[in-house]
């Protein structure tokens, strides 16, 4: 027999799952409660499956933005909410203080299959590169033996790799580093796709020990260094001894059409970085690959992370490239990249500035005298279609790689058709 408060308790508990919020509700809820760092499209989300999202009423998207190119194999894949609920069911987490056995199994199939002899797994991209960036610096005092202290290290103007103390040093977007300073020291910018300017640093500088590079640029939006750009910054740091640090945590994967951007050009950088689509959204899982001359330069108790290397993250990340591999992701973003460009370039030339891009990661740049970034994607959410600007007019195209031709032409369609009626 139930007691009257057991009764109430259960009485109440129900009518609070029927209480539901509108949309406004949660909008106003979140600006209320939350920090305001960062402004999401008005849209409310609850279901995502494949290339889908659904609001909270129940009305259906495409989405062309993949949490910005995280999702790769699409939203609540099969067989990672398989793996994610056993693991969880049956050891999710016990730090590295301990061995289990996810943590070597993911890393032997991804230094096979990527081919560096080490991973270090991490959680988010900006720690990834946190780390790969501490390799590097070790590795300078200790093997190329730079003067204690001197160690400086090259990134390129307009990279993107997070908003640690760190990465807002490494920025020069001043809405990433005004007044957040003093910054990290040694660290210079020099311009993308440069490979004067890159050697003259290396020239002029003996204590660089690093150059950190995107072999696309992302978030500047979607910047192709030219052809040839990759091998010259390779043969650069080897002719120099410096190590390439490629950041591939948005173009690792598949989203360029190839397994790793840098195979674009056959070019293998000392350190690469990994997060995003390494364990497409489900749980966050990055990390970095290296030979043992690198990596083991963090020798134990120099670095570490409470949640990186645990059980649940590394079998899902197992799973989550195995998928990229077997469903053939990057081929599906080579020959679907293709459509995106022939169909975008259809668009009259006052209205879509520069189509840029390649597989499924792509920049539409849209005359400001036609619309703002941000009403113009607020449009295409009325459409049906989710996406978000860069840098205001710079249109992102990043969907799920296991979208097939039909859902990707219906998202195209709906692109222009927005975009020639405004
Ligand atoms: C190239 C690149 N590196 C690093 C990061 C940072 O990743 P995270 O947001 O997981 O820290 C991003 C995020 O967009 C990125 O695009």
């Amino acid at each position: 027999m139930q007691s009257l408060r057991q009764r109430m308790l259960a009485i109440s508990r129900e009518i609070e799952l029927k209480r539901f919020l509108s949309s406004q509700e949660v909008i106003d809820r979140d600006d209320r409660f939350g920090g305001r760092h960062f402004k999401p499209l008005p849209v409310v989300l609850s279901k995502g499956e494949g290339v889908y999202l659904w609001d909270i009423d129940g009305k259906r998207y495409l989405d062309f933005l993949a949490g910005f190119a995280t999702v790769n194999q699409g939203h609540c894949h099969p067989r990672l909410v398989k793996v994610l609920r056993e693991q969880a069911g049956k050891l999710a987490h016990t730090s590295r203080a301990f061995y289990t056995e996810p943590h070597g199994e993911f890393a032997e199939y991804l230094t096979k299959l990527l081919g560096w002899d080490r991973f270090l797994p991490m959680n988010t991209g900006v720690e990834a590169g946190d780390t790969a960036l501490k390799m590097a610096r070790r590795w300078a005092y200790r093997v190329k033996k730079i003067p204690n202290n001197k160690a400086t290290i090259l990134f390129a103007q307009r990279n993107f790799w997070g908003r640690s103390l760190a990465a807002i040093s490494a920025s020069t977007d001043p809405n990433s580093y005004t007044d957040f300073g003093p910054y990290i020291p040694n660290f210079e910018k020099i311009p993308y796709d440069d490979l004067q300017a890159l050697e003259k640093n290396f020239e002029d500088n003996p204590n660089i020990c690093a150059f950190m590079v995107e072999p696309i640029q992302g978030e500047a939006g979607v910047v192709i260094p030219k052809d040839g750009y990759l091998k010259g910054v390779r043969d650069l740091c080897t002719k120099y001894n410096v190590l390439w640090i490629a950041d591939e945590v948005q173009t690792g994967l598949g989203r360029t059409g190839k397994r790793l951007a840098v195979d674009h050009e056959n070019q293998r950088p000392d350190i690469l970085i990994l997060g995003k689509a390494l364990s497409g959204g489900m749980y966050p899982v990055s990390g970095v690959l290296a030979d043992d001359e690198i990596l083991l330069c963090l020798e134990t108790g120099s670095h570490g992370s409470t949640f990186g290397g645990s059980p649940l993250g590394q079998r899902v990340a197992l799973e989550a490239v195995k998928i990229v591999e077997e469903e053939k992701l990057a081929e599906n973003a080579n020959k679907l990249g293709k459509i995106v460009r022939e169909e975008l370039k259809k668009l009259p030339k006052d209205i879509a500035l520069e189509v840029r891009g390649r597989g499924l990661l792509y920049g539409l740049i849209v005359n400001k005298d036609l619309a703002e970034g941000w009403d113009i994607c607020l449009k295409l959410r009325d459409a049906g279609l989710l996406t978000r600007p860069a840098h205001g007019q710079i249109i992102r195209i990043s969907p799920p790689l296991i979208i097939n031709e039909e859902q990707l032409r219906e998202g195209l369609d709906i692109l222009k058709t927005t975009l020639t009626k405004i």
